[in-house]
C-alpha cells in the first residue's frame, strides 16, 4: 500500500507533517468465511426477503447493482410492527431551508448510470457474498451490541447538564471506566432537552480502515432511552464487512435496544422507510475531500414529525425517508441527546495486551482547526420549533489520545466541530 507524505505550512514557521496511507486500494482479503455453506437455504431466504422484485435495475460503474423497487413493496413494510403502516409520502411539517454553504454536496456514483422511475426507490442489491462476510446472518448489517464495561455505573442521561456526578458518559477517564466496549467515539454532544430536530453538514473523506471487521463513521445521532438504547443515525462510513470495499458510503442506522437484537444499516433489515427515488442508502460517495483540493460535505437534517411521530431524514434538502414511530419506545416522543462526530469500531480498542487499531477517524488528523474533518451547522430544534445552536454542548472523547473532537467557537460566526484522529500512534499505543 502506497504511503505519501503531505506537507502543510501553518503560518511561516510551523509545519505539520502528516503521513497518510492512501486508501483507494482494498489491500486485505476477508479470510475465512464465517457462515457455513450449509446455511445456503437460509441465505437464500434472507436475500429474497431483502431484495424485492425490481421494476428496473441499474448497473453502477462502482460495481453496485441498484434495484428500483415499488415504494409500496419495500422491505421495511414486512416489519411486524409496520403491518398496518401507511407510507407517509411527505412530512406534515416543514422547516425553512438552510442556505447551502460554500463547499459542495457530494453526488452518488450510481446516479451517472441511470435513474429510478417515479413511484420506486433505489435499493442497493444485497449479494450472497455480502451475507457471507457477516459474523452471523442475524448480525448482518448491524452494529455490534453496545456493551458497557461498567454496567453498575452508567446512568447515561442525567437531565441536568451541570450534574455530571452520575453521568459516566461525560466523566470517564480511562480504560477501566470505558463506557462502550470495542468502540471509540469523539463527538460534540448536547443533552437534557427534548429535541425534535438536528442538523449537520458533514465533511466527507475516505479514511483508512486497518482490518476488514472494523469501521469508521462520521455521523449524527439522535438518542433516547437508557444506555444509548434508541437511536436514529446518519452519515458516511467506511465499512468493509458491510459493503465489501473501502469506499466512503452514505448510511443510515437505527436501533431500539442498543443494537442487541434490533436495527441495522440502510435497508439491511426492515425498519427505515424510504420515499426518495434519487438517493440510495449505502451508495458510494464520490468525490471526497482532499487536503489540497475541494471540500465536500453531506448536509443532513433529522426531524420529528409531531403528527406521525416519525423521524424524517433530509439529505441536501431532499427528503430521503423516515424512521417510523413504530420502531421505537421513547424516541418516538423526542430525543434527549444529539451527537455529532465519529465512531471507530475495532476489537483492538482499549485492550491492554493489544496494539490499538490504526483505523482512522475523519481524515486521520486529530481535532485541529482547519486541518481535520469537520461538521458545520450543528443545530438542534427543541419544542420551540426554532432551529438554533444548542445552549449547552460538550466535547466528548473516549480516547482523547487516539481520536479527538474540538468545537471551534472563536472568530467564527458559527461554531465548527473538528474531529478525528489516526488511531495508533506513540501516544495511542
Ligand atoms: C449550569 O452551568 C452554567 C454555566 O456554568 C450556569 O450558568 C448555570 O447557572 C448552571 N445551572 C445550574 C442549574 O446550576
Ligand atoms: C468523575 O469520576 C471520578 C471518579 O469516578 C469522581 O471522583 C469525580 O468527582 C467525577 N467528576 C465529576 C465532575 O463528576
Ligand atoms: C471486543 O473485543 C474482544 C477482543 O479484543 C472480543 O473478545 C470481544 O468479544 C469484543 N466484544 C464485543 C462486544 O464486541
Ligand atoms: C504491536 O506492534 C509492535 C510494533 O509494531 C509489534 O512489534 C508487536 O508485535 C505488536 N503486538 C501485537 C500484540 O500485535
Amino acid at each position: 500500500m502506497g504511503k505519501r507524505v503531505i506537507l502543510y505550512g501553518l503560518g511561516a514557521k510551523l509545519f505539520l507533517f502528516l503521513v497518510l496511507a492512501s486508501t483507494d486500494v482494498l489491500s486485505f482479503g476477508f479470510g475465512e468465511v464465517s457462515i457455513s455453506e450449509e446455511n445456503d437455504l437460509e441465505i437464500g431466504r434472507k436475500l429474497e426477503m431483502l431484495n424485492k422484485p425490481a421494476v428496473k435495475s441499474i448497473q453502477s460503474e462502482d460495481g453496485d447493482v441498484i434495484d428500483c423497487v415499488d415504494i409500496y413493496k419495500q422491505p421495511s413494510l414486512d416489519h411486524p410492527a409496520l403491518k398496518n403502516h401507511k407510507i407517509q409520502i411527505k412530512p406534515t411539517i416543514t422547516y425553512p431551508e438552510t442556505p447551502s454553504t460554500a463547499s459542495r454536496a457530494v453526488p452518488q456514483i450510481w446516479q451517472k448510470s441511470g435513474s429510478c422511475p417515479e413511484g420506486t426507490i433505489p435499493i442497493r442489491r444485497i449479494q450472497k457474498q455480502d451475507l457471507l462476510r457477516a459474523s452471523s446472518l442475524d448480525r448482518y448489517g448491524r452494529k455490534s451490541p453496545y456493551v458497557f464495561n461498567n454496567p453498575n455505573n452508567n446512568t447515561l442521561y442525567d437531565i441536568t447538564p451541570n450534574n455530571t456526578r452520575n453521568f459516566n458518559y461525560l466523566n470517564h477517564t480511562g480504560a477501566s471506566n470505558n463506557v462502550f466496549v470495542n468502540r471509540s467515539i469523539a463527538v460534540l454532544l448536547t443533552l437534557g432537552y427534548h429535541y425534535i430536530g438536528a442538523k449537520g453538514e458533514i465533511n466527507v473523506w475516505n479514511p483508512e480502515v486497518e482490518k476488514p471487521d472494523e469501521y469508521t463513521t462520521a455521523q449524527m445521532w439522535v438518542v433516547n432511552g437508557d444506555h444509548f438504547a434508541e437511536t436514529a443515525e446518519a452519515g458516511w462510513m467506511v465499512n468493509p464487512t458491510v459493503y465489501g470495499d473501502t469506499a466512503t458510503r452514505f448510511f443510515v442506522y437505527w436501533t431500539a435496544d442498543a443494537s442487541q437484537k434490533t436495527g441495522c444499516f440502510d435497508l439491511m433489515c426492515q425498519g427505515f422507510v424510504q420515499i426518495n427515488s434519487e438517493i440510495v442508502l449505502g451508495g458510494k460517495l464520490d468525490p471526497v475531500s482532499s487536503f489540497e483540493g475541494h471540500q465536500y460535505h453531506i448536509p443532513l437534517f433529522m426531524y420529528w414529525d409531531k403528527n406521525t411521530q416519525n423521524w424524517w431524514l433530509e439529505y441536501d434538502g431532499k427528503q430521503v425517508g423516515y424512521w417510523p414511530a413504530e420502531l421505537y419506545g421513547v424516541l418516538k416522543l423526542s430525543a434527549v441527546t444529539v451527537q455529532w462526530g465519529g465512531e471507530v469500531y475495532s476489537n483492538t480498542i482499549m485492550h491492554r495486551d493489544m496494539n490499538h487499531t490504526s483505523t482512522k477517524m475523519g481524515n486521520g488528523i486529530e481535532a485541529l482547526y482547519h486541518f481535520s474533518a469537520w461538521i458545520r451547522n450543528t443545530k438542534i430544534i427543541d419544542y420551540s420549533a426554532v432551529e438554533k445552536y444548542p445552549e449547552w454542548v460538550h466535547e466528548y472523547m473516549d480516547e482523547p489520545d487516539c481520536y479527538s473532537s474540538f468545537n471551534w467557537v472563536e472568530y467564527v460566526k458559527e461554531p465548527i466541530l473538528y474531529f478525528g484522529g489516526r488511531g495508533r500512534s506513540p501516544k495511542c499505543p
